[in-house]
């Protein structure tokens, strides 16, 4: 969505959730990612003199940008060259409701949302492919080699079907899952986890390869239960998943709890999202009202926020907390 005057636009883009696949796709092997509701919306507007963030996350000139949005300053610096116009004269006012480093994709949409505004701003047309390699750049820098998921679920509005240089397939979901996330409260170290899962591959490749071929199969099962339906397969798939993530050493005490949590409440599936050390889990429940009841019992054991929807409609909700 892009609403533009002479001298404002403003875009928008969602949140992601990885369904099943993370760590694994680094490898080239398939993952699914679905979007998630929770969205960033930024301003910009032309004015005279230094380009001016706001920001969650600082607020200022560019030339004092902190070190963890350099990437997003290098994204701009390329998106403004590609439109051959100054690097200057701007006002970006960023609004997120994604929370930062919790493997929900924060950094990814908050680059996706300024680069549709920069070129809504312009009148300058830009195509998925083009948005997909200006985000990448700012996702280098947070993340070291992304494997370009993030990028590619918050650009569409399907699930989709990822693997790395490979053509991304929308996913069609016969049937529609109600999900359940929660937030450990503690920041995911996607970029330490994925070294961790590169030195593990050096001293135990045997171990480490064997978990990432099970990852790849139970991706590919995911999407034959999602193409039919079959939510008490998919829910059983996301449990072997956390299992596998548990061996490449990704998760912590406490989403490996939240995830027993998820399963006492009769979740059909659960295992953590994103780069994890930290950051959310998801779990799979039978009906919005089942998803309810599982965020009531996450929020109430320790999470330190919950929310749940379905994937039929936009909407999020939130247990009482
Ligand atoms: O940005 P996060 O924390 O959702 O992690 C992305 C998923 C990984 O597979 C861990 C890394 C990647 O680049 O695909």
């Amino acid at each position: 969505m892009s609403t533009v005057s002479t001298k404002t636009a403003i875009c928008e883009s969602h949140s992601k959730l990885i369904l099943v696949g993370e760590h694994a796709v680094v490898y080239g092997k398939p993952a699914i990612a679905i979007p998630f509701p929770l969205k960033v919306k930024v301003m910009i507007q032309k004015v005279v003199g230094l380009i001016m963030i706001e920001s969650p996350i600082y607020t200022g000139s560019i030339d004092g940008i902190p070190p963890k949005m350099e990437g997003i300053k290098a994204c701009i610096e390329e998106a403004l060259r590609c439109i051959n116009q100054p690097f200057a004269n701007l006002r970006i006012k960023v609004d997120s409701s994604i929370p930062l480093g919790r493997g929900l994709g924060s950094s990814a949409a908050i680059a996706i949302a300024i680069t549709r505004s920069i070129f809504s701003l312009f009148g300058q047309k830009l195509s998925e492919e083009h948005l997909f390699s200006l985000v990448q750049i700012a996702e280098t820098y947070a993340h070291g080699k992304p494997s370009g998921i993030d990028t590619a679920t918050e650009i569409s509005e399907h699930p989709i079907w990822f693997q790395k240089e490979k053509q991304i397939v929308p996913l069609v979901i016969r049937r529609p899952l109600y999900i359940v996330v929660a937030d450990t409260g503690r920041n995911g170290d996607t970029h330490t986890a994925v070294d961790n899962v590169r030195k593990m591959y050096g001293s135990e490749t045997v171990k480490v390869q064997n978990s990432l071929d099970e990852i790849a199969r139970i991706s590919e099962l995911a999407r034959e239960a999602l193409l039919k339906g079959d939510i008490y397969l998919l829910g059983t798939l996301l449990y072997r998943n956390h299992e596998e993530l548990k061996i490449l050493g990704v998760s912590d005490d406490e989403l490996n709890h939240l995830v027993e949590i998820a399963r006492n409440a009769g979740a059909l599936g659960a295992k953590l999202t994103g780069g994890g050390l930290g950051g959310c889990m998801l779990a799979l429940g039978e009906s919005l009202g089942h998803a309810k009841i599982i965020a009531t019992q996450l929020m109430s054991s320790g999470a330190s926020n919950v929310w749940y929807f379905s994937t039929e409609e936009n909407s999020l909700y939130n247990p009482e907390k």
